[in-house]
Order: C-alpha cells, then structure tokens, then sequence
C-alpha cells in the first residue's frame, strides 16, 4: 500500500503499489518478450483505454458469457445470496463495472440495512468510477476498494464481528489462470476465508468450437482492438515502437487444453525497440512473420474439472446455477 487513498465517510480506496506501476510492467515485458514462444501477462490488458474496451465486448452479440451470468443474477440473486447467513460483507476479485454485482448487493440490502463491499481490481480508473456510482445509488452500501492485483488484494479482507464473507470471482475470471495457477490463486482465497464463509465463481462451459470462437473472434473487430491495444499500451508506457498494422489478433479453441487461445501474430519479419524496459541499451525484439505473442488463455470447465477444482483447493461445492442456455456457470462453493 502506497498510503495514498481517496476517502469520504464511506468510501476507501487503497492504492497498490504493484497494481499499476511501470517497473512491474517492465519487469514482466522483458522476460516474456525475450521467451519462446513470446508471452504476454493479460493482467495488462486492463490499462484505462483495454478497460473500456471490455465493458464494450461484454455488450457484444458474440460475447455470450456477460449476458449469461447476469441472467443467472436476475433470476437467482435471492436464492444465491440465500446460501450464506447474514449479516456478510462482500470481496469481489476483478470487480471491473459491477454491474452485474449490483444484483447481488440489492439481493443482499433486501434483508441486511448495510452492506461493506470490498471490491479489488487492476484498473484504478474504474474502480473509482464504479465505486463512486454505487455510493450514489446506494445508501446502505460502505466500500473498501483495492486497486491491485488479486494477491495483494485478497490479504486485506475485512469483516466485523459475526459476518460471514462472500468472495466474488465472475465472469469467467478463473479461465484466466493456467490450471496450476487457478489452482493457487484459490487456495489463496480458500486461507483467507473462514469456514462457514463461500466462494461463488463464475465458470464458462466447454461448447461447440463455433460458438466458443466467435466470442472472441467478433465482426465488429472490438476484442482485436482490445487485444492489440497491449501493444500500444507498451509503446506508451515503455517507450517502444510496435508497428499495429503489422500485428494481427488471432483466436482459437484448443481442444486438447481446453482452453481459447488468444495470439498477437507478426505479419512480417521485424525488429521492435522498447526503450524502458528494465534495460540499457533498448531491448531490441525480433520476429519471424508469423510469430506469435502469446496473452492470454481462457480455459474452459466441464462440471467434472469444476468438482475436482473445489476439492484440490478445500472447498465444498454446494450449489450450481446455469444461465437458460446451458452455456455458463455460477458454482457457490463453502469454505
Ligand atoms: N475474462 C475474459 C474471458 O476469458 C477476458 C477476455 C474476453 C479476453 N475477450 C478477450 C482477453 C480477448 C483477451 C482477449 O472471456
């Protein structure tokens, strides 16, 4: 924590230092451009401008999974935020807009008059922005914000005496992370929790490869534009020069792993200069034409995986919701 915080009655918002900063941007450039086969972390897709790109693709005919999970919201708040006993407080990882968690905290005002919404994300602009609209609309509602990644976010839950903690991970946040790595990060959630308090994750489902490909391959082009504007992000803030019309998106589904695959592919064999990254001299990229950056994976579940996630992790799953079209799903899981 920085110790720089933004702080009316019932607003907090804690600045992480790692969240944003350049030399963790830079530290983790270099090694994944330096690689084979190139990496980028997705983390860094969520700068201001990647940010809203997203909101945008969640309104997308092709982007299913937004829509889904906020219908099984619509339907079964009541029932979900049933599963716990109140008073609890509420921790979202990856927080974004919070529209759809916005169901789920009128859910809970229903039948507790307060609510203490700690919400953690990597970008500061929107947690500001969403933090501050929710205060307005409702009064019930204390927010303690974490502009951070999950791990720094998670160590700093609060909760007064008697509440039980729901822990938020949505929208297909988990497929995110590599198996091993899904398993860690809920682990991590798993010891910050207490036995009694509960997880609800939302897990996107293994479908026809059809469907699976158009929702990250949409004719309008905004999830190419989100996914390229990682490099400009790196042209900005590590002072480089990537050449956009030279790098294509490109998506697919990987059966074996099941798991969409999402590439930035060098349309020509070149040479990239990023200045600030963590070297002296510049650090100087080479590509063959077609050469790939890989960002970022989103795995798919089948109930099975999601059943064996719970017990490697040690939690119970309890209760499973899905939207009207079998496409996505809400698991509520007890610690
Ligand atoms: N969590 C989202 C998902 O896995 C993130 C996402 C959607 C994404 N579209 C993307 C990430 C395109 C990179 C590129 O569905």
């Amino acid at each position: 924590d920085t110790g720089k915080s933004v702080s009316t009655s019932r607003l907090v918002i804690h600045q992480s230092i790692s969240s944003n900063d350049q030399n963790g941007f830079a530290q983790d450039v270099r090694p994944g451009l330096t690689a084979t086969p190139k990496t980028l972390k997705p983390k860094y897709l969520y700068d201001p401008l990647g940010s809203l790109l997203f909101e945008a693709i969640c309104l997308l005919p092709e982007y299913y999974l937004t829509r889904a999970e906020t219908e099984i919201f619509e339907r079964r708040a009541v029932e979900i935020v049933a599963q716990l006993p109140a008073p609890i407080t509420v921790v979202e990882l990856g927080s974004g807009s919070s529209i759809k968690t916005r169901l789920l905290i009128e859910a809970i005002l229903a039948r507790q008059p307060r609510l203490c919404y700690q919400p953690i994300d990597i970008s500061e602009t929107i947690l500001e922005q969403s933090a501050k609209q929710l205060l307005e609309d409702y009064s019930g509602l204390r927010i303690t914000a974490h502009a951070a990644d999950y791990t720094r976010g998670i160590a700093s839950i609060e909760r007064r005496d008697g509440e039980k903690v729901l822990a938020l991970l949505l929208g297909s946040n988990i497929g995110n992370y590599m198996p091993d790595e899904a398993r860690e990060l809920l682990r991590q959630i798993r010891n910050a929790l207490r036995p009694g308090d509960g997880l609800l994750l939302g897990a996107d489902l293994k479908k026809s490869r059809e469907t699976l490909k158009a929702a990250y391959n949409d004719a309008l082009n905004l999830t190419a534009a989100f996914s390229r504007n990682l490099l400009l992000r790196i042209n900005r803030d590590l002072n480089a020069d990537f050449d956009l019309r030279q790098f294509k998106h490109r998506a697919f589904f990987n059966e074996g792993q099941s798991r969409i695959e999402i590439h930035l592919v060098s349309l020509t064999e070149q040479i990239v200069n990023i200045r600030g990254a963590d070297a002296q001299p510049a650090l100087q990229v080479e590509f063959q034409s077609g050469e790939t950056i890989h960002t970022e994976n989103s795995y798919k579940y089948d109930l099975e995986a999601l059943a064996a996630l719970a017990k490697a992790t040690g939690f119970t799953p309890s209760r499973v919701w899905f939207d009207s079209g079998g496409r996505f799903s809400c698991n509520f899981w007890l610690a």
